[in-house]
């Protein structure tokens, strides 16, 4: 497996490979890797010959106050990981090599993310998009895989891919959870015994959602009730939103409906998950 730090490094290895005809399958990361990342490197390889992860805590996608330094890292770990699932090469650029200290351009789609995540985070998604913009550039893949898990940002590079005419093929992983039914992150390593042991709460919700759906219940202020209910019955668990939208193109649904996808985020002190389902009838 190769280790790469500079952009000149990754994108002559990107353009060897290119040359002799291979396929390249990206997963952008920001470390710390789960299973569900290691199922999205299985995905990316199943549409290309070579894979190659990248490895960076993005700091534009933060705000001031946000947990940036928080953010679990395991490098070691990480790079094992790889390894043992196969990767060719993995990308690790530092903050400055991938922002120059006067980077003035940044990438917005400014519909898809300003609800949800986007009102309590309104830089967030500019951010994100900055970066795996940039990450595109330097890695030049054919296929990149995203997790379902994040989805509306899963849609916002879906959207963005396609408006920029960027010559790369979207995939999405579904969403890999514990046993108990906890979506897999990277964050819930912040999470306390209590909190993690609370944090269940996101999936039951959904699943109190997804009871109603099942009984032909098409109303999605009642599908993020029944969500609501079950979060905010667990200790220490601070609701930003519950929220059913339209899952293409999330703009807001009303009435009956015969798709939708109810997306969560809840903060348990310092540490904010997401999860979601998509409904269809
Ligand atoms: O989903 C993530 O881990 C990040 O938002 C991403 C796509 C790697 C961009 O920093």
């Amino acid at each position: 497996m190769d280790v790469l730090h500079t952009k000149a490094e990754m994108r002559a290895w990107s353009r060897a490979r290119r040359k002799g005809g291979l396929r390249i399958g990206f997963v952008p990361t920001m470390g710390f890797l789960h299973d569900g990342h290691l199922s999205l490197i299985d995905r990316a390889r199943a549409g290309a010959d070579r894979v190659v992860v990248s490895i960076f805590v993005n700091p534009t996608q933060f705000a001031p106050g946000e947990d940036l330094d928080r953010y679990p890292r395991d490098l070691q770990g990480d790079l094992r990981k790889c390894r043992a699932r196969n990767v060719d090469a993995v990308f690790l650029p530092t903050p400055a090599e991938m922002y120059p200290p006067d980077a003035a351009t940044t990438v917005h789609v400014p519909t898809l993310a300003r609800p949800l995540c986007g009102r309590d985070r309104p830089t967030h998604f500019a951010g994100v998009c900055t970066i795996v913009t940039k990450l595109f550039n330097v890695v030049q893949p054919d296929v990149a895989a995203f997790g379902e898990k994040d989805f509306q940002q899963l849609a916002i590079v879906r959207r963005m891919t396609r408006d920029l005419d960027l010559p790369i093929e979207i995939v999405g992983g579904p969403i890999v959870r514990e046993p108990d039914g906890l979506a897999m992150s990277s964050r819930n390593a912040n999470l306390t015994p209590d909190q993690r042991r609370e944090a269940v709460a996101l999936s039951k919700g959904l699943a109190a959602a997804r009871a109603i759906w099942d009984a032909g219940g098409r109303d999605p202020r009642a599908l993020e009730a029944a969500a609501r209910a079950v979060v905010e019955a667990a200790a220490g668990a601070e609701i930003d939103y519950v929220e059913a939208r339209h899952p293409d193109d999330l703009t807001a649904i009303e009435g009956k409906v015969d798709r939708a996808v109810l997306a969560l985020a809840v903060r348990f002190g310092g540490t904010r998950l997401i999860d979601n389902a998509v409904f269809e009838a």
